[in-house]
């Protein structure tokens, strides 16, 4: 398939580059008024700028004018410095509708390619939410009036419901139905732009129900065309009937069966859940298994989960909404990617991560959903990309790079997903006409999406 008039191309990143950090987070590759190809495997074949299709106006590469340009300087925001300029717009195969262009570039030979016509849309990587809750049943209605009328998280907690809520309506639910309902909310995330999602376990909470929940995870794997990836979270809270040094063996206990479906370990590290200690004992025999860390850390108190998490290799470090500067300490230098999650925030009138403060400090930040029926219940990245920027200060070209490429990073996935690249898959957005990504912060709640394109088909 090829996609042609695209009136901006971004997100477009040198192949290698699988994070952005500190002062890179406010760049993106950009190209105006261009043409992108995607092989039938689903992967992004080439692009560039309709100039090279039939010697039209000409396009800009991340500012550059490429052939006889006659081009609108590039908006603020989705201008690029020097270190993304580097990516070769060439060479490209003509992109002319129907038609491929040989080697020798003498014969044109006929061929049966799909055309899409972006009609002058914006077309952007897909988000990619590196945190999700989706798999439960039922909902938490009832803990939203306890909440308007005035009690914490942590006390909803203390009265059963909370976490352990959810836990009882996992054990009164079937797998099917389970699976029927989290399909319905990857879909809707779907439909909202997201084409990758890590999904974690956390409401079973015994082995049962715990194997449950994996199982319903590896299930979406299989039939969905959102790349997944799954977290076993079996130390989300302590499970009903255990005491809590028996819940953290019983966790333990868990992860060998636990590790034929997930791919990450995850522990809720924080005050009134696991101490850094539970968390050690986790990693360790997580590691024992090849699970590398996510860890929640830092949403009710500075717990010390961050800096457990970079001595154990974790991937990402999420929630953070709480953080003092040994925590950027920690992670400087790491590869472990600080995850905050405005949406949380949000709703539970929690402090806002300091992403601003970890960027100016050198670090890159991702965002992410959230998506569970207790702290956070909605999967819209673009509400958590508006987020990014009106309650985080992060510039939309940051908070782009937060659900993308580093979101892609904190799930593993940042050599296939999160950016326009050569070679990685075609999970991509294209918008109706007018839309640039400020606007798309800005106006957050205006319809934008015309398709939605996961690797490389229309879904
Ligand atoms: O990430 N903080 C812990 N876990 C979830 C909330 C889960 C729930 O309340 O159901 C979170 O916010
Ligand atoms: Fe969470």
């Amino acid at each position: 398939m090829i996609i042609t008039n695209i009136g901006i191309l971004t997100g477009i990143v040198p192949e290698g580059v699988l994070r952005k950090e500190g002062a890179a987070m406010a760049e993106t590759g950009t190209l105006r008024n261009a043409w992108l190809r995607i092989s039938d495997d689903g992967r992004i074949a080439a692009f560039g700028p309709m100039s090279t299709a039939a010697g039209a106006e000409g396009g800009v590469v991340s500012g550059t004018p490429l052939g006889k340009a006659s081009l609108r300087p590039l908006p603020l925001s989705t201008s690029s410095s020097l270190r993304d300029n580097s990516y070769p717009a060439g060479p490209s195969p003509c992109p002319c509708p129907g038609v491929d262009r040989p080697a020798d570039g003498t014969t044109l030979t006929p061929s049966p390619e799909a055309v899409l016509d972006a009609e002058g849309g914006m077309v952007m990587p897909a988000f990619c939410d590196s945190h999700t809750h989706i798999v439960y049943a039922g909902s938490r209605a009832g803990e939203f009036l306890d909440k308007i009328n005035g009690l914490s998280y942590e006390e909803i907690a203390a009265r059963g419901g909370g976490i352990l809520n959810s836990s009882d309506l996992i054990g009164q639910t079937s797998e099917e139905e389970i699976y029927r309902q989290s399909l319905e909310r990857l879909e809707e995330m779907k439909a909202a732009g997201t084409g990758a999602a890590e999904l974690k376990s956390g409401y079973g909470l015994n082995p049962e129900g715990e194997m449950k929940l994996l199982r319903v995870i590896n299930r979406l794997k299989e039939t969905s065309p959102v790349t997944i990836r799954s977290t076993f979270l079996g130390a989300h809270a302590v499970g009903r009937g255990y005491t809590h040094e028996g819940y953290v063996q019983a966790v333990v206990d868990m992860i060998p069966e636990a590790a034929e479906y997930a791919d990450f370990v995850d522990v809720f590290c924080d005050e009134g859940f696991f101490t850094v200690a539970d968390t050690e004992r986790i990693l360790e025999a997580g590691k024992a298994h090849g699970l590398r860390p996510k860890i929640h850390a830092n949403e009710l108190a500075v717990s010390g989960g961050v800096q457990v998490g970079v001595r154990y290799g974790a991937l990402s470090v999420d929630h953070l909404e709480r953080t003092t500067d040994a925590e950027i300490e920690a992670l400087r230098g790491s590869g472990t990617m600080p995850t905050m999650l405005p949406g949380s925030s949000f709703f539970l009138g929690l402090p806002y991560g300091r992403a601003r403060a970890f960027v100016d400090a050198g670090l890159g930040v991702a965002l992410a959903s959230d998506y569970n029926p207790g702290s956070s219940p909605c999967g819209d990245m673009r509400f958590v990309m508006a987020q990014g920027c009106i309650r985080m200060r992060l510039t939309p070209v940051e908070a782009f790079n937060a659900v993308t490429l580093n979101s892609a990073y904190a799930m593993g996935l940042s050599e296939e997903l999160g950016s326009i690249t050569v070679g990685k898959r075609a999970n991509l957005l294209l918008t109706a006409p007018g839309w640039d990504l400020t606007r798309m912060a800005y106006q957050y709640h205006t319809p934008c999406l015309r398709k939605v394109i996961l690797g490389g088909k229309v879904r």
